[in-house]
């Protein structure tokens, strides 16, 4: 099979891609306490780089620890403390030829501490958070700007705010999560504008760098949002300077439904939600979901779907992935396996580190070893 479009560059933000193959953010638990760069971190994001992967988005960020964070090994990007580290997590992964991108997020409702705080006190297994305090929106629109600012200091290449998984940023979007009854809430421009004031003020923050998004396009909930309004807001970004959509489904309230674990089995399951955001946008759009076997990835490019592919679970279960590819050696490929039951999903959940049951035991030790 030849691959006329996996392997072709494309622009995005103004950067050349030299494929159409990038790393989509996948949370390890490979950070120190406190959100450090560690060794492991280094380690793994060099093997993801090293793929021949043309982009790598880096796994989210906190921009205001702890109430920000997913859990305390969630990676620091609101202190100048990280930026050593930072700077040398950038610099492992350009040096391996790819564009460096680190994705930026705060947790909202699904933060790992005892207090979240979200748009609505809507509750969140069990616990019932905070609603933001209009005087306090101002404060996380800057800390999500100062945290860009940090990012492009450290030298990524290209930022990207995280609007999906049901965090802060699409709580605000989504009618389920979103009561307030002021200018944050009620219609869909009212619900679109804490993330798009988000995206003016990261760009004031750092001028001509690319700021990209990662987007929630369904929450696969009854009364959540939905593409009929995903899909406007998808415009309003590409409309406001977004250099990339990159498209998924879902939040942790509709991952475990029975019906959405069978549907995430099949092989690009997100693809449909990305070519209808990519028929609405004029940016270049990502499309991830178990995307595993050559002819389907090339198949998503050349039908239009979408622009790019991000791989997760496969290129760590693989980071040969892309090279077996492109020399026809598939059935060499070692695959991230659906009946595992997402052991890697499970584990970070418990707060521990994930290693993949797909590995040899050689590498699983290497990386328990140096696991800190
Ligand atoms: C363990 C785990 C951690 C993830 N962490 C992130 C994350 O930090 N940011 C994000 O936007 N998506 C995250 N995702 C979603 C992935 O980027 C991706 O959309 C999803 O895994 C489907 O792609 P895949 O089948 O290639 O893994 C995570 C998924 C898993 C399973």
């Amino acid at each position: 099979m030849t691959y006329s479009h996996l392997f072709s560059p494309i622009e995005v933000g103004g950067i050349t891609l030299k494929n159409r193959i990038t790393m989509a953010p996948l949370y390890l638990g490979y950070a120190g306490e406190g959100g450090t760069i560690t060794p492991l971190l280094l380690e793994h994001y060099r093997l993801m780089a090293n793929s021949g992967a043309a982009m790598i988005v880096v796994e989210n960020a906190t921009i205001d620890h702890p109430v920000g964070s997913g859990s305390n090994r969630t990676i620091r990007a609101d202190t100048d403390n990280n930026l050593n580290g930072l700077s040398e997590l950038a610099a492992v992964i350009k040096k391996q030829g790819a564009v460096a991108c680190l994705q930026i997020n705060h947790a909202g409702r699904f933060s790992g501490t005892d207090k979240p705080i979200a748009p609505s006190s809507v509750d969140t297994f069990g616990k019932t958070p905070q609603p933001i305090a209009s005087e306090n929106i101002e404060n996380i629109q800057e800390k999500f700007a100062a945290s860009a600012q940090r990012v492009k200091k450290a030298g990524f290449d290209m930022v990207e705010l995280h609007g999906g998984t049901g965090y802060l940023l699409s709580q605000f979007v989504s009618p389920r999560t979103n009561k307030r009854e002021d200018t944050y809430g009620g219609s869909l421009e009212n619900r679109m504008r804490f993330p798009l004031e988000v995206l003016s003020r990261v760009k004031a923050a750092v001028g001509d760098f690319p700021v990209g998004y990662r987007f929630l396009a369904d929450e696969w909930l009854p009364d959540g949002l939905q593409l009929n309004e995903s899909t406007k807001f998808a415009k309003a970004l590409s409309d406001n300077g977004i250099a990339y959509i990159s498209v998924m489904g879902g939040t942790y309230e509709s991952f475990f439904l029975p019906e959405i674990i069978q549907k995430s089995k099949t092989e690009a399951y997100m693809a449909g939600l990305a070519q209808e955001v990519k028929n609405k946008v004029q940016v270049p759009v990502i499309t991830a979901g178990r995307i595993s076997s050559g002819n389907i990835a090339e198949n998503i490019l050349g039908t239009g779907k979408a622009d790019l592919l991000g791989l997760a679970r496969i290129l760590w279960a693989d980071p040969e992935w892309p090279q077996k590819i492109r020399e026809g050696r598939e059935k060499d490929i070692i695959h991230c396996d659906p009946g595992c039951k997402e052991v890697c999903m499970q584990l970070v959940m418990k707060q521990k580190p994930a290693f993949c049951p797909q590995w040899n035991p050689e590498k699983v030790r290497k990386f328990k070893d140096m696991f800190q």
